[in-house]
């Protein structure tokens, strides 16, 4: 038997980022948004345990018990006392790795969804979040999808509502960004952070689909210390901009670039120009927002 989970991609619209926390952590004022690019993770009962990759960049993907789809599939064996869990992960993999995207986390959220099936566990939604936490900062979010602010270190998560449609382009890099070293890179560069808050200006942007208010109010603390590790950023940002987009941003911590397009004609047409460029690897046109982690 098998179960096959489908999950988007995420953008920060605003990532805000306060001081360094006792824990390493930093606390943030986060706001994600689900995007139309998804990975397929696939769950099927086997003789024992396996994980396998395709898709562009699969070859980076650790294919052992370090891998965070891995880890959500132990983590609810264990809480159910189910013992070592027998079964092959697939992971058809879309989503650029090392992106910035929470390629990562999604994966962990969708074997997380598909064990809980394939096993009959039913945790309630309560207890997958729970286990979401656990997993990484961005995991939460991609179990549920949509709009959403994450505060404390991302995961605690309030749900928004989102008026209207964004259409938008990412380009990916020719190679990643670690996390760690970029949050590094912010404390270096902003030892003096103040506290992390959402903007009112963009929650409303959202609320109401406005597209060029939401190209107004876009922000991302972390760009700058992606721009300082990973300088060509600052091309592509620049040719994402003058092919007509209306807000050009670093993707979370990066290399993935993120641009906000007036429309669907008007991301194609900026996805085109990017591509063309040589200022990327490839240009990739995504609606927003997508459903969160969902059973195929
Ligand atoms: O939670 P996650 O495992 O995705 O975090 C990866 C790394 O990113 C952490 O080890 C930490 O260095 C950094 N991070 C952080 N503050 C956050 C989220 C992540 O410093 N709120």
């Amino acid at each position: 038997m098998s179960v096959t989970v489908r999950v988007p991609a995420k953008v920060n619209v605003q990532l805000a980022v306060g001081g360094a926390r006792p824990d390493g952590f930093h606390d943030l004022a986060n706001v994600f948004l689900a995007v139309g690019l998804y990975d397929e993770v696939t769950v099927t009962e086997a003789d024992s345990f396996a994980l396998t990759c395709t898709g562009p960049g699969a070859d980076q993907v650790p294919l052992d018990r370090t891998n965070l789809a891995a880890r959500a599939a132990f983590a609810l064996a264990e809480r159910h006392g189910l013992g070592e869990p027998a079964i092959h992960i697939h992971i058809a993999k879309d989503i650029p790795v090392a992106g910035g995207m929470a390629g990562g986390s999604a994966d962990a959220a969708g074997a997380l969804l598909a064990c809980d099936a394939l096993w009959g566990t039913n945790a309630s939604r309560e207890e997958l979040l729970d286990i979401c936490a656990e997993l990484g900062s961005d995991v939460p979010f991609s179990l549920v999808g949509g709009a959403a602010l994450g505060t404390g270190r991302g995961e605690k998560l309030e749900l928004l509502d989102v008026g209207g449609e964004f259409w938008w382009v990412f380009a990916a890099a020719d190679g990643g960004l670690s996390t760690p070293a970029v949050y590094r890179e912010f404390d270096r560069l902003s030892p003096d952070a103040p506290e992390p808050v959402a903007a009112p200006a963009l929650l409303e942007a959202l609320r109401t689909g406005d597209v060029e208010a939401l190209a107004a109010t876009v922000t991302n603390d972390l760009q700058p210390a992606a721009l300082s590790l990973f300088p060509s950023l600052t091309d592509t940002l620049a040719a994402g901009t003058s092919a007509g987009a209306l807000a050009a941003l670093v993707s979370g911590s990066g290399p993935t670039t993120a641009f906000l397009a007036a429309d669907e004609p008007s991301a194609r047409r900026v996805a085109a120009a990017l591509a063309g460029s040589g200022a990327c690897r490839t240009a990739r046109v995504a609606p927003a927002p997508a459903p969160g982690a969902t059973l195929l």
